[in-house]
């Protein structure tokens, strides 16, 4: 069986050896790899709900979206990113995955070890059925991440809750940690309309990088901002799939519904950090 010196054992913390249709640690704690192919290293303590993260209806619509193209350079921003692109080969975890979308890009894109990690079984699921060149694997980012100590080159995080003294943990010390954040202006005119504003969203970028400062220092900021006119299918996936929507009204939401089309700003920041 091969050794995977990555991947250690949630219950006792010795290597997981994971050949694709066994998964256990020298100990004989045994995770049966699902029928697509992820593994589900979530013990029950670890989580607040039977089902937490995302549904697998905010799934569907974040891969809709994805699929429909409105997100693809911001695809390209990561694809390209300058840490990313040294490397002839890395081992990569997306920590908070969701479906997969940047995490499949980068694994077909590059050559390397590529782990997705989320909390929510639906996610995952639906990530392993489509990307077949990364390892997926169900766990919550927010506890104790089921990597040997510095075992990664990077860590992606894009939209998703971060644990920076557990990145701090699995990286190399050379490696980076890669956020994306939303930028100035993002959704401007749907969280103006949906009266969801969420906070100052100049600050996201520098708020992630303060956050991660016990433990990390940014070395690199690219920003992305473009306008793009949204069909109406487009327009009710993004507000089922974006966490600052589900508090508005149910009211505001159908008068959005009712629009042919809309042109949002679309901004993100992506950050590169070292450890220190
Ligand atoms: C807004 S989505 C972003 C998903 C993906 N990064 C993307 O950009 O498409 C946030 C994701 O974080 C996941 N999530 C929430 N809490 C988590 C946790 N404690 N550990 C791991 N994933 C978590 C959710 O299930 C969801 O898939
Ligand atoms: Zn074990």
């Amino acid at each position: 069986m091969k050794t995977d010196s990555t991947l250690i054992c949630p219950v006792c913390g010795s290597a997981l050896e994971w050949n694709g249709k066994e998964c256990r640690c020298e100990n004989g704690h045994s995770f049966d790899p699902a029928k697509e192919g992820y593994i589900n290293l979530l013990l029950s303590h670890q989580r607040r709900s039977s089902h937490p993260g995302d549904d697998a209806a905010m799934i569907q619509a974040r891969r809709r979206f994805f699929d429909s193209g409105a997100f693809d350079s911001l695809t390209a921003l990561i694809l390209n990113s300058s840490f990313i692109t040294q490397r002839s080969s890395l081992s990569l975890l997306d920590c908070g995955c969701g479906e997969g979308h940047f995490l499949g890009a980068l694994s077909e894109a590059h050559d390397g070890q590529f782990f997705g990690v989320d909390v929510s079984k639906e996610a995952v699921r639906c990530a392993a059925k489509r990307y077949k060149k990364a390892k997926w694997i169900v766990a919550n980012g927010m506890r104790k991440l089921p990597f040997a100590d510095h075992s990664l080159d990077a860590i992606l995080s894009v939209l998703a809750p971060r644990n920076p003294e557990e990145f701090a943990r699995i990286l190399k010390p050379d490696g980076a940690l890669i956020l994306g954040v939303p930028g100035v202006n993002h959704l401007i005119e749907l969280r103006s309309r949906l009266a969801a504003n969420a906070g100052d969203f100049e600050e996201k970028a520098d708020e992630a990088a303060v956050k991660c400062a016990p433990h990390f220092t940014e070395t690199h900021r690219e920003l992305l901002s473009y306008q793009q006119t949204l069909n109406a299918v487009q327009l009710a996936d993004l507000i089922q799939m974006t966490p600052i929507f589900w508090c508005s009204s149910p009211e505001a939401k159908a008068d959005v519904q009712r629009l042919s089309e809309l042109t949002v700003t679309i901004s993100f920041a992506l950050l590169t950090l070292q450890r220190l």
